[in-house]
């Protein structure tokens, strides 16, 4: 298995994602990374573009990582691209229950495998939709989002309170 395919929302990334783009990277010669949207859903806090940015400058130092965006069925991206394989990051049994399901779904429509990687025990707590409250209400994202891009994205979230 050589390039894989880790999907999110990624709205923020969290030092979470980054647990998992690391380990993907350290173990597969490519690993794509992608932003997948819908632009009708308003509710998100960053643009696609945003995100794309966020997440170019925290995996920049990570040379076999490429961002991407991807609006539509995740199993058509990875068919464009011939992954061998998504990936994703599991933290607890509730999201064990709904990435299974997305999973099974994906290899019998498409026949796209999904790898599955635990998270930290470090980082099960932490989550983008936790992040984007915390931020709107100025409060500090040390150690949840990357350093690298903390301002920026505190900056964004403050500007959306209320
Ligand atoms: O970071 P998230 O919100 O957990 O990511 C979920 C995501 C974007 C990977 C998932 O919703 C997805 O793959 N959406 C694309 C549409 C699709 O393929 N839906 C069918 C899934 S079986």
């Amino acid at each position: 298995m050589r390039t894989v395919l880790y999907p999110g929302s990624f709205d923020p990334v969290t030092v979470g994602h980054m647990d998992i783009i690391t380990r993907a990277a350290a173990r597969f010669e490519r690993v794509y990374v992608a932003i997948v949207h819908n632009p009708e859903k308003q509710t998100s806090a960053f643009s696609a573009e945003e995100r794309a940015a966020l997440l170019k400058a925290a995996t920049g130092h990570l040379k076999n990582v490429e961002i991407r965006t991807h609006t539509g069925l995740l199993v058509d991206m990875a068919g464009a691209l011939g992954v061998d394989a998504v990936v994703r990051g599991i933290r607890t049994a509730a999201d064990m229950d709904s990435e299974i399901q997305m999973a099974r779904l994906n290899r019998q429509i498409a026949d796209v495998e999904t790898v599955f990687l635990a998270a930290a025990p470090q980082m099960v707590h932490i989550s983008a939709s936790y992040v984007r409250d915390i931020g709107r209400f100025g409060g500090n994202l040390q150690g949840l989002v990357p350093d690298a891009v903390l301002p920026q994205i505190a900056e964004t979230l403050k500007n959306q309170k209320g």
